[in-house]
């Protein structure tokens, strides 16, 4: 029996459901080596495989969505004309911000069956693997492909854990970002709320004109924790924001929790209420077709739109999320080395590319996400992006906690189901008791 037919049948007897796997065909070119079976994980950081190894190379992530899979196959598509031998086993399973692909992963992890490499949130969710011991140091890899010197200094801190580099980051990505149909605001004489104020005013106008002011989803498990992030920003500011992550209660006995969580109330009562029904990017595409005025989302759906054939600005605009302008909630999809990787060369190989200017060039701007790197062609990226990579460079940086960064793998599952939970009972009480209990799990 293959190890990935073990690996199903263990998932079956588990329950867990793949919601989507998909596995890229076998590399054209021949391999012209046998497969690199080898557990040979001596040397982390030894050079990446040359081009024309063979072997395979199982990459696991979360990005089945419009955007997130081109951006994912135009650096399959680098990687297949550098290693053409080394067939690539796409190993994907749907859900944003990897809220069921984590349960599969952790289901390998524990099984001793890791994919080579998969998506990891820089910040506390790294090191929940660290911890783990489930990531191959790559500090030394890292200087020697040269991305110390290409990524800026915030970065390469958030990246760093006990001293040790574990992942190599391909991008940038913004949480607190509103998304809106042009059109609607204008032809309503509205104006793009700046302040949640505003947002309340904005909303009730369009409500009153039978338009839904705000599209909510839910059926990605993480979408009202999303909007929720937002909101508590909104309502802290961002050095107080900050502190809602430390891993004690004493922010969420804060009288401002409980303000944040009767604002987030009011917000979802203007949204549709089918949220558990929806995902992320159906919400965002209420707003493109003009069935929503507004979604607040990562700028994923960005890149959602422009796989749309969509144009930023003249289909749909952007802004901050209301009262969040001057900060930059940021998370960064990053990819790691399993320990015990099967493929161990190929990845390196996978990795050298993620940390590229040409593999994140390539892929950032399908994406919709800002490069990792300082040194990137910004020719190639559009209107939103030159903004979003120099918002990046000038406003206040603050954490994402339903995207990792402020935020560990134990916290997480609490944290999306409490706002999921809210989303659907609006139980205000219990939301903010169940933060209260959940604070501890950040240090887990
Ligand atoms: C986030 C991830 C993004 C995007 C989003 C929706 O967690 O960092 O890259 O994929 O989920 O799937």
């Amino acid at each position: 029996m293959s190890r990935w037919v073990k690996m199903l049948g263990l998932l079956t007897i588990l329950g867990i459901l793949l919601a989507a796997c998909g596995s890229t065909a076998p590399a054209a070119a021949p391999a012209a080596a046998p497969a690199a079976t080898a557990p040979a994980m001596a040397d982390a950081t030894a050079a990446p495989a040359a081009a024309g190894a063979g072997g395979k190379l199982e990459i696991f992530s979360w990005w089945t969505n419009g955007g997130e899979q081109e951006g994912l196959n135009a650096m399959f598509d680098i990687y297949k004309q550098k290693h053409p031998g080394v067939e690539i086993v796409n190993a994907t399973v749907a859900g944003g911000a990897g809220t069921n692909a984590k349960a599969v992963l952790q289901t390998r992890l524990v099984g001793g069956q890791p994919p080579d490499t998969w998506q990891v949130h820089a910040g506390r969710e790294a090191l929940s693997y660290v911890n783990a011991g489930q990531l191959e140091p790559l500090t030394k890899f890292f200087t020697e492909q040269g991305f110390d010197k290409n990524m800026p200094k915030f970065l390469l801190d958030q990246l760093k854990i006990n001293g040790e580099i574990y992942t190599v980051p391909v991008n940038i990505h913004r949480s607190n970002v509103m998304w809106y149909n042009i059109k609607l605001f204008k032809d309503n004489g509205l104006e793009p709320p700046k302040t949640m104020d505003d947002f309340f005013k904005v909303a009730e106008a369009f409500k009153a004109k039978g338009i839904l002011p705000i599209a909510v989803g839910g059926s990605n498990k993480f979408e009202a924790s999303h909007t929720f992030e937002s909101v508590l920003l909104a309502t802290f500011g961002p050095d107080d924001y900050l502190k809602l992550w430390d891993g004690t209660t004493a922010m969420w006995n804060d009288p401002r929790a409980a303000q944040a969580i009767t604002t987030f109330g009011k917000l979802l009562s203007y949204s549709n209420t089918d949220r558990t029904a929806i995902g992320w990017a159906d919400a965002m595409q209420q707003v493109l077709d003009g069935k929503a005025a507004m979604t607040i989302m990562g700028d994923w759906a960005h890149g959602f739109a422009l796989s749309k054939g969509k144009k930023v600005n003249v289909d749909y605009g952007w802004a901050p999320s209301p009262g969040t302008t001057g900060s930059f909630i940021w998370l960064s999809d990053s990819f790691g080395l399993a320990k015990g990787a099967p493929d161990a060369e190929q990845a390196k190989a996978w990795l050298a590319i993620c940390g590229s200017k040409e593999g994140q060039d390539a892929f950032n701007p399908k994406k919709g996400s800002s490069p990792a790197r300082t040194d990137a062609d910004l020719s190639k990226y559009d209107e939103y992006l030159k903004a979003a990579i120099k918002d990046f460079g000038a406003l206040k940086l603050v954490p994402s906690a339903t995207h990792g960064a402020s935020t560990t793998n134990a916290y997480q599952s609490p944290w999306h189901n409490l706002a999921e939970v809210f989303s659907a009972d609006l139980d205000e009480k219990a939301l903010l008791q169940g933060l209260k209990d959940a604070a501890p799990d950040n240090l887990k």
